[in-house]
């Protein structure tokens, strides 16, 4: 137990990413030990869980620092003060300035709801409704100064389904989220992940080739 990388997991709103990650690093062996929640919003939710699991639960808001130097001066304060090694960002809605990922470089995890590189940025999944793609669903990557872009970890796909909406197809890739994010950081936390240029190269036994395909409805 005690060689496990320590994790600060840094959110705005619900929380169900953590709730995954928290579940995760409760397994005997887990190389992750989440150690801190950190939100950019006084209300969010994914505190309360955090509470719940007895882990420290900060606010640093955004509003409450004249700039965003003396913000992320204090993430980093709060991060140093519980000897962060990894830093998840679940569902977090500020931007890192690129000073602050350099510092962090291949330290930073991110999970976005598509399958990148398409549909960076927000509303994924009614722009992938839209683009009428077949497969949809989403990306653990590690961060970089670009917005949702970086060497990718883990990918889960989903298919989209007939008469899908929005609401629909976001819970079906929140399920995969749930999946990869705890996969990746895990990966990340053993020392599984080299960085290769702008891959991430994984050490593990090669998986066997299934290919996955969307059959038509
Ligand atoms: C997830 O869909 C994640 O991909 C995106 O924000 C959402 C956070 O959800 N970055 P939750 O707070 O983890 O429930």
């Amino acid at each position: 137990m005690g060689n496990r990388r320590r994790v600060a997991v840094l959110i705005s709103g619900r929380g169900s990413n953590l709730g995954a990650l928290l579940r995760a690093s409760a397994r005997p062996g887990a190389a992750a030990e989440i150690v801190e929640v950190i939100s950019e919003r006084p209300d969010a939710p994914g505190l309360k869980r955090a509470r719940g699991a007895g882990l420290p639960a900060v606010v640093v808001a955004r509003s409450g620092h004249p700039d965003r130097s003396s913000f992320e001066q204090a993430l980093q304060d709060s991060l140093d003060a519980h000897g962060t090694e990894l830093i998840c960002l679940a569902g977090f809605m500020r931007i890192l300035s690129p000073a602050f990922v350099a510092r962090w470089r291949d330290r930073i995890l991110n999970v976005h709801p598509s399958l990148l590189p398409a549909f960076r940025g927000l509303d994924t999944h009614r722009r992938a409704l839209e683009a009428g793609v077949r497969l949809h669903g989403c990306t653990v990557h590690l961060v970089r100064a670009e917005v949702d872009a970086g060497p990718i970890l883990v990918q889960g796909a989903v298919p989209v389904l007939p008469g899908d909406d929005p609401a629909t197809l976001a819970a079906r890739v929140l399920e995969v989220e749930h999946r990869c994010y705890p996969l990746a950081l895990e990966l990340v936390a053993a020392g599984r992940v080299r960085v290769e240029g702008e891959r991430a190269l994984i050490d593990a036994p090669t998986p066997g080739t299934r290919p996955l395909i969307n059959p038509p409805a």
